[in-house]
C-alpha cells in the first residue's frame, strides 16, 4: 500500500549539515519526498506535536531542543511508508538502534536523535495536517 508519513530532521542533524546526505538516503530506499521546507519553530508548535508526551520528564527537554535552531519538515511517500520509515530510523535510542539506520549512524543521544517518524496512519495524518497545507503537497 502507497502511504505518506511526516519525517523531521531535527536540529542536531541541521547544525551539522546533514541534510542532503540523510535526504540522500531516503531517496535511495525509495521514498519520494513530496514536500520539503526549512523553518525554525516556537514553543506552541511543539507543545501541540508532541502533545502526548505532555507531563514526561523529557517533555520539556524534548520542546526545548526542537525549537533550539532549524528544523527540516518533509512528507514522504512510497510503499508501507510508516513502517518503512521507522525501520529505516531506527530505535529511538541510538545505542539501541541497528546497523544501517540513520540513526545508529547519526545520532548523538537518546534525544538528540536527527530524526523524527509517525508511528502510526492516525499520527502521520495529523502531523502533515499540522505543517503542510494540502496545496503545499503535490
Ligand atoms: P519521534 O517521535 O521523535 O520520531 O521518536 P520516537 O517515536 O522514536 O520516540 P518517542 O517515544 O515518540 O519520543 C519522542 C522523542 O522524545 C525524545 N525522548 N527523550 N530522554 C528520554 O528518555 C527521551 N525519551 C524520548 C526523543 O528525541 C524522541 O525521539
Ligand atoms: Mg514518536
Amino acid at each position: 500500500m502507497i502511504q505518506r508519513t511526516f519525517c523531521i530532521i531535527k536540529p542536531d542533524a541541521v547544525a551539522r549539515g546533514l541534510e542532503d546526505e540523510i535526504n540522500d538516503i531516503i531517496i535511495h530506499k525509495g521514498f519520494k519526498i513530496l514536500a520539503s521546507k526549512r523553518l525554525t519553530a516556537t514553543r506552541d508548535q511543539f507543545e501541540t506535536f508532541y502533545a502526548e508526551h505532555k507531563g514526561k520528564p523529557f517533555f520539556d527537554g524534548l520542546v526545548e531542543f526542537m525549537t533550539s535552531g532549524p528544523i527540516i519538515v518533509q512528507v514522504l511517500e512510497g510503499e508501507n511508508a510508516i513502517q518503512a520509515w521507522r525501520d529505516l530510523m531506527g530505535k529511538t535510542d541510538p545505542a539501541e538502534a541497528a546497523e544501517g539506520t540513520i540513526r545508529k549512524k547519526y545520532a548523538e543521544s537518546k534525544g538528540h536523535n536527527s530524526v523524527h517518524g509517525s508511528d502510526s496512519p492516525e499520527s502521520a495524518e495529523r502531523e502533515i495536517n499540522l505543517w503542510f497545507k494540502p496545496e503545499e503537497l503535490q
